[in-house]
């Protein structure tokens, strides 16, 4: 049995999973794709203390990974956009096969990679970009590949759940929880990337271009992240009886293809609001299997490298006929072709919570509500909070009907101008995540 031979670079936290983790393995993973799986070379910029690669040729030059005529499938773990990109591109023209965990790079830069993956009739393989290591991609390209899909909604950022859910449950201030979850190595290097929802924005894009037929579109998507998010928010929501989650939404309506990232109230019944810590969790709604709900860790070393071995073996199975492989976004053509318009978020429908800090006042909340029906928006709840130390001051916490985000938003802009009110006035939408 001919060895399939490996080169990975990177052996950051992803990179060292994979190292040790196809090492422990190989009976197994030999038994399964019927060849030796074997770590030919690697490319690190430092040494690494996390694996013992004492036993195998290492280069401080990812290219020559790129160049070593005896590896069939290089593994780019180094992230990034530029070189990560020049270092794929140089693999698919000398005919090696590619494995990346990289989401930025497949979510911006995905359609012009998998045109150059078909010209060379090589694999490009990237299960690891999204969900960690939860086996989506698979499942909605080909477990599902059957269904219509109505709409996903996702927690596809670890570190930022893992944020929401220190803050809610223990009062822990959001740099502090921020700071561990580097420490785990859970957040990316730039951190912002997974405050602001960009990576949860990368990941969802690529599910969207799989569920929906449509190409990579990272540019269209709406993205907005966690950092307004306080503690009183944390615990009004919950006073409501929902949780506040960080989502990303792909769905299907009249109009086209929603694809956004944001804070969400979601009922705390549902199992999305459920899912804590550095956990990811996918709900997929789609016409003949109905609703399914796929869970796991969303980053860690091992955990992630689990993905990145799958991708490694599915290739070394099909390495002597790339054409039978399973299509990279799930569609014949390697850009899918539908055409769906992405929708604005200005057009997107949904239900809404409103934080309103205001001067204490017998008639302030009378004024809202008016304003609200002045709109047509109706209230399902509405209280006034006390604010600590601030006696002068009240919160308002209203609950809307479902409407359309122009609509509020315009609602939300005479309320900024009441008197006694300070802007802006906090914002997060209500999900089910159901198909609705
Ligand atoms: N920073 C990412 C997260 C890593 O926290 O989910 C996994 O993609």
């Amino acid at each position: 049995m001919k060895p399939v031979k490996v080169g990975i670079c990177g052996l950051g936290t992803v990179g060292s999973g994979t190292f040790n983790v196809l090492n422990r393995n190989q009976d197994i993973i030999a038994a399964r794709v019927g060849h030796p799986v074997i770590i030919e070379q690697v490319a690190v910029r430092h040494d690494n203390h996390a694996c013992d690669t004492s036993g195998t040729m290492v280069t401080r030059d990812i290219f020559d990974i790129t160049r070593n005529p005896d590896i069939d499938i290089v593994v780019e773990l180094i992230g990034g956009y530029e070189t990560a990109k020049e270092l794929i591109l140089s693999a698919i023209e000398q005919g090696k096969h590619v494995v990346t965990a990289n989401k930025a790079l497949i979510a911006e830069h995905g359609n012009e990679i998998f045109k150059a993956a078909k010209k060379h009739n090589v694999l490009v393989a990237y299960e690891a970009a999204v969900a960690g290591g939860i086996p989506i991609i698979k499942c909605l390209r080909e477990g599902l590949a059957a269904n219509r899909i109505h709409s996903l909604a996702g927690i596809i950022n670890g570190t930022g759940n893992y944020i929401l859910t220190e803050m809610g449950d223990k009062q822990r201030p959001f740099s502090d929880v921020l700071k561990e979850a580097q420490t785990l190595g859970y957040a990316e290097s730039d951190p912002t990337f997974d405050i602001e929802g960009i990576d949860a924005c990368h990941k969802l894009t690529i599910m969207a271009s799989i569920a929906f037929g449509i190409p990579l579109q990272f540019n269209q998507a709406y993205t907005e992240g966690i950092s307004l998010i306080t503690p009183l928010d944390i615990q009004y929501a919950e006073e409501l009886g929902y949780r506040i989650k960080h989502l990303g939404i792909a769905r299907r309506q009249e109009k086209g293809i929603e694809i956004r990232v944001h804070p969400a109230l979601i009922p705390a019944s549902k199992p999305m609001a459920n899912i804590n810590g550095v956990l990811n969790a996918i709900v997929v709604n789609s016409d003949a299997l109905g609703q399914t709900l796929y869970t796991g860790p969303g980053a860690g070393s091992e955990a992630t490298a689990s993905s990145v071995i799958a991708d490694i073996m599915d290739i070394a199975r099909t390495t002597q006929s790339p054409e039978a492989a399973v299509p990279a976004l799930g569609h014949i053509d390697e850009v899918p072709r539908f055409s769906e318009p992405v929708v604005p978020i200005e057009q997107i429908k949904t239900r809404y919570y409103l934080r309103i800090h205001a001067e204490n006042h017998p008639d302030r909340m009378n004024a809202m509500t008016d304003i609200l029906s002045t709109y047509g928006i109706n209230v399902t709840a509405i209280s006034q909070k006390s604010v600590a130390n601030k006696e002068q001051y009240a919160d308002i916490v209203i609950e809307t009907g479902r409407f359309n985000e122009a609509v509020i938003n315009r609602a939300i802009d005479s309320i900024e101008s009441l008197t006694g009110v300070q802007a802006p006035v906090t914002r997060i939408r209500i999900e089910t995540t159901d198909s609705e």
